[in-house]
């Protein structure tokens, strides 16, 4: 802060003050004020004065130079307080509220607009269109409220003529979700009558200046405000008309933003219009001695203003109906005073209502839309303040009395919470104390703070006593039950006969005849600024003020005729319908009598202050520097009975005395322990208490503090940034450590899970594995019985996982199983067994038959049976061949039919021997007539039939084509086993033998392609071959 301000400026806190005394105060506040110096803190209390001019403290670029700053970072501001409320809303989740007083003028308003436009600023960065809806109807909603609820007065040309307190609702990203306003206590005698010099509510100029000609003939208006008696006294004192025309334009604008429809704007002026032609209406005895209207037109128009039917507003105007008892209703006619005094009433509870209504149409705009609490956590809430100054007017009234008792009540809501609190809490917390002489005190002594004595200014728990006027007595005289003056006031209303004023002053008098604070004529007959009857006066904590009581009973009773009401509940006009919702009672229903104006103001004011406690308050502290609204002109003796009565000099005092921030220790310790290698994650210390002691000393701020019972006192605030700062400087670091833990917690939990699926599907895995064994191992038991050796058992479908090995148990079972029918074969049936495998090897699934049920006898020419007639010739021949060739067995011998190449068909034998394939001629002793080495055959083709056609293919030479011979059983199949011995010897020689099944069997005769296939017929006796170009076929006997 001092950075950007020098010591020219004064100083920027008055708690920096050499001298808490009124001249040093006054003297910073001027010095500061000349130049250009508005805001003044004291700790966290803004004191503004008006400056009665532009300054260019204001804007986007202020807001952003405060923006995120901490309030002691930047020259007081109203945007550093806005900003602080802000920050300690989003930083603790807590609701805040700002409150703004001051007396009128003193520029309260213009801070709430600034305020608001802050928070507007720096909200909803991501551009939501709902929260920016939402900031829109905020801050239009300033304007349309001023429209309806300011006036000119003369202490301020803007001045609210009501209380406002606006909450915002923000989410928990701290963007504006929506808002409500409670308006209270309008100052609705303001329709009917103004001071001089003062004019009535804006609404009623800008309708009259703004509107469009058309549309003022539509309600049957005149631009001039001085021809309605509701806005003569001010229509002199208009703004230009222009200027009047563009604020008209600028509400119907906002009211547009807001959400109010054609149908409800054009209402709200026909309302309006109605009121002034209301105030026009003047009454006159008629010579029969009946009441009746001067200007019957003005009735007219008001019935078409407010859609009614023009009889029934004359009867409301010159009548009122009263119940007589029972069911029985009377209708009893007015005098010109009573239809007088119903007339105004009921302007004014129009104009009342129709304010009421508009604050609750922005209302309903504004509330926050669609939100759960459960899922959006709970709204946090900003309220601002914005309520009527202390008034002192030549003649105050009941109007007055309420807005002073109001500012009371605030007061005490201060007292409470800057300075008795502290001074409770101190005690509390046992802070040790050393009473000193007292300090000189503004007003009053009502009551005491204990206050830090300034040095020594390390030793912080040496306090003195700081007097201060407690102004709870005061607010005890007003609102105190039975004995209050509301409480008189109320039973002078209920209270049956003509009460008059002049009797509830008497009560006054005798009930408060003793109190300090309140005066009258009777009680003190020597001071003749007050009036006999008519006068009490009270002293308030912001001065005297002389009361009169003319109007306080009829302004409290508040009493609108029961007609006025009905009438007004049965127009067409919806709008305006709306806003007389008891209208709809039967006379005869309303029995209960309404609660009077001050009570109903007393109970809001009670209901605000719970509110505004609730909250955690920032005040901006208003001064009027000047009752002429003169630029740059600080009138002295006006502010030095501000600063006073604001109680700002006990402020200060408390203020060095005390400590800007307390918090116990374990909440302390919860924010910054991570500043401290002591505190952090956990301290080992024997107490909270002494974890704090290190924490501070650490960081060297052990000085500014002091120590509670259960509490830490930090004096500046200061202390508190440095601690913010090394906390925001770690706060990411103990993110990333969260993060790193957390995520290795989740990484953990998935592994753990992941480990116990896996030991589920082993587990499992091994059971259905076990369960396949221990199935196999039951299934094979019979696996061993012969003869089938387990051919019909099946395996039942194994685990995934076993398949692999199933398939090998399979291989292994069925090699097994091989063995064992193998190891009961005779040795001399193996050849025969080798040769079936071998030709099943070759055939199988190629050639159906080939013969493998039969014995394989392989040398049939030697076999008596099958060649009876010559197999000992053949013997011989087989011995002469032996001893010649050498050979060491016979593989197959049979007789052939055989074609040549020169298309000869012959019978021939057919001899296989382990060296040679010989072909012989039965005829002729079986001589040899051709002999061929083994080594030279390369293949064999057979045919897929049952015939017995063979082509041997021999590698240089022409292949052998043969046909094997009758047999017996005739056509018995010899193919297969011709095939099986050959390509066993072969397998055992280690030699290819190509084996192939077709139909049409190619071959090679020297050299020439030929084919050979096979023609089934039935009548053919013998198989033979028929030739023709280029192919044999074998003509085969099928039966
Ligand atoms: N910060 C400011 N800068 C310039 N002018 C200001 C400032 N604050 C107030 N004013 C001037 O003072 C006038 C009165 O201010 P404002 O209406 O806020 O007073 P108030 O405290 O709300 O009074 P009331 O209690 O009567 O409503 C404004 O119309 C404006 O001209
Ligand atoms: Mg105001």
């Amino acid at each position: 802060m001092e950075d950007e301000e020098g010591a020219e400026y004064g100083k920027a806190d008055f708690v920096l003050l050499d001298q808490v005394t009124m001249e040093d105060f006054m003297e910073n506040l001027k010095l500061r004020f000349q130049k250009g110096r508005i805001y003044t803190y004291i700790g966290e209390v803004l004191v503004s004065v008006n400056p009665y001019q532009e300054l260019p403290l204001y804007g986007p670029e202020a807001i952003a130079r405060y923006q995120g700053r901490e309030l002691y970072e930047r020259p007081p501001h109203l945007y550093a307080v806005a900003n602080a409320a802000y920050r300690a809303m989003k930083r603790r989740a807590r609701d805040t509220c700002i409150v703004i007083s001051g007396e009128s003028g003193a520029g309260k308003t213009e801070a709430s607009k600034h305020i608001m436009q802050y928070i507007a600023a720096v909200t909803n960065p991501s551009q939501r269109a709902e929260v920016e809806r939402v900031k829109d109807v905020l801050l239009r909603s300033t304007c349309v409220l001023e429209a309806f609820g300011n006036a000119r007065t003369n202490r301020n040309h803007n001045s609210s003529r009501f209380g406002k307190y606006m909450d915002i609702n923000f989410d928990f990203k701290g963007d504006p979700v929506g808002g409500h306003i409670h308006s209270y206590l309008l100052e609705k005698s303001r329709v009917l009558k103004q001071h001089v010099g003062e004019r009535n509510f804006h609404a009623f100029y800008q309708v009259l200046r703004g509107c469009e000609d058309a549309e003022l003939q539509d309600l049957h208006l005149q631009r001039n405000p001085a021809l309605y008696s509701f806005t003569r006294q001010g229509a002199g004192l208009s703004a230009s008309e222009s200027e009047e025309r563009s604020h008209h334009r600028a509400v119907m604008e906002a009211m547009q933003v807001i959400g109010f429809s054609a149908e409800e704007m054009g209402s709200v002026h026909r309302i309006l219009a109605a009121i002034l032609h209301l105030g026009n209406i003047e009454f006159v005895e008629t010579e029969e001695g009946h009441l009746a209207v001067a200007e019957e037109v003005l009735v007219d128009h008001v019935a078409e203003l407010t859609a009614t039917p023009r009889e029934q507003v004359l009867r409301c105007l010159l009548s009122r109906t009263v119940a007589s008892g029972g069911r029985e209703v009377i209708e009893k006619g007015h005098t010109v005073a009573e239809a007088s005094y119903a007339r105004d009433a009921g302007a004014k509870a129009v104009y009342q209502r129709l304010f009421e209504w508009v604050v609750n149409r922005i209302n309903s705009v504004m509330e926050p839309r669609g939100r759960d609490a459960r899922r959006d956590g709970k709204d946090t809430v900003i309220g601002v303040l914005d309520i009527y100054g202390f008034e002192v007017f030549p003649v105050n009234s009941f109007e007055q009395f309420c807005i002073n008792y109001c500012n009371e009540k605030l007061q005490q809501l201060f007292i409470q919470l800057i300075l008795k609190q502290e001074q409770e809490e101190y005690e509390r917390e046992g802070i040790a104390w050393q009473s000193v002489s007292a300090r000189p005190c503004a007003l009053r002594p009502g009551g005491v703070v204990w206050a830090r004595a300034r040095s020594p200014p390390a030793r912080p728990t040496s306090l003195s006593q700081v007097e201060f006027f407690n102004n709870a007595t005061i607010v005890d005289l007003v609102e105190r039950p039975h004995r209050g003056v509301l409480a008189v006031l109320d039973e002078a209303c209920c209270s049956a006969g003509t009460i008059t004023d002049r009797i509830f002053l008497q009560s006054l008098d005798t009930h408060h005849r003793h109190h300090p604070h309140y005066t009258s004529r009777q009680l003190c007959p020597t001071d003749k600024t007050m009036e006999f009857g008519r006068d009490f006066r009270i002293r308030h904590y912001a001065g005297d003020v002389t009361y009169s009581v003319l109007g306080f009973i009829d302004k409290n009773r508040d009493a609108l005729f029961q007609d006025f009401k009905r009438l007004l509940y049965n127009s067409s006009d919806p709008t305006l319908r709306a806003m007389w919702p008891d209208g709809q009672q039967d006379i005869t229903e309303v029995t209960k009598r309404p609660l009077t104006a001050g009570t109903l103001f007393k109970n809001s004011m009670v209901a605000l202050v719970d509110n505004l406690a609730s909250k955690e308050p920032f005040y901006v502290r208003c001064i009027k520097p000047n009752q002429d609204k003169a630029a740059a002109r600080l009138d002295e003796a006006h502010c030095r009975h501000q600063v006073a009565y604001l109680g700002l000099l006990e402020n200060v005092r408390v203020r060095r005395a005390g400590f800007a921030s307390r918090q116990p220790y374990p909440r302390f310790l919860l924010r910054y322990k991570m500043t401290c290698e002591y505190t952090w994650p956990n301290h080992l210390l024997g107490s909270d208490r002494e974890a704090v002691g290190a924490l501070l000393e650490q960081h060297g701020l052990q000085g500014d503090v002091a120590f509670g019972r259960s509490k830490l006192f930090i004096r500046s605030p200061r202390t508190l940034v440095t601690l913010e700062q090394s906390r925001a400087r770690l706060v990411p670091i103990i993110v990333l450590l969260l993060q790193k833990a957390w995520r290795g917690t989740l990484a953990r939990w998935r592994c753990r899970r992941l480990r116990a699926a896996y030991t589920i599907m082993r587990c499992y895995r091994r059971h259905k594995v076990r369960a396949h064994l221990v199935e196999l191992h039951q299934r094979f038991q019979a696996a061993r019985q012969p003869p089938l050796f387990g051919r019909d058992l099946a395996w039942p479908p194994p685990p995934a996982v076993l398949q692999p090995f199933q398939d090998a148990c399979r291989a292994l079972f069925c090699r097994w199983r091989a063995r064992q029918l193998v190891k009961n074969i005779p040795p001399s049936d193996m050849a025969q067994i080798k040769a079936k495998v071998a030709a099943m090897g070759a055939l199988q699934e190629l050639r159906p038959d080939w013969g493998c049920r039969r014995a394989w006898l392989r040398d049939y020419l030697s076999s008596a049976a099958d060649n009876p007639a010559a197999s000992s010739l053949f013997a011989q021949r087989l011995k002469s061949l032996r001893d010649k060739d050498g050979f060491g067995a016979v593989l197959f011998s049979s007789h052939v039919r055989k074609v040549n190449r020169f298309n000869k068909r012959r019978d021939r034998a057919l001899l296989l021997t382990d060296r040679h394939v010989y072909k012989l001629e039965p005829g002729r002793q079986y001589r040899v007539m051709r002999a061929v080495p083994l080594d030279l055959v390369t293949g064999l083709s057979v045919t897929s039939g049952r015939d017995q056609l063979v082509v041997l293919h021999l590698k240089g030479q022409d292949d052998l084509v043969v046909c094997l011979h009758r047999s017996r059983p005739p056509l018995d199949n010899r193919v297969g086993e011709l095939v099986g011995v050959l390509a066993g010897h072969c397998q055992g020689e280690g030699r290819p033998l190509e084996v192939r099944v077709s139909d049409c069997i190619p071959l090679s005769q020297r050299g020439a392609r030929r084919l050979v296939s096979v023609e089934p017929r039935p009548e053919q006796p013998e198989p033979d071959f028929r030739c023709s170009r280029g192919s044999y076929t074998l003509l085969w006997p099928s039966s």
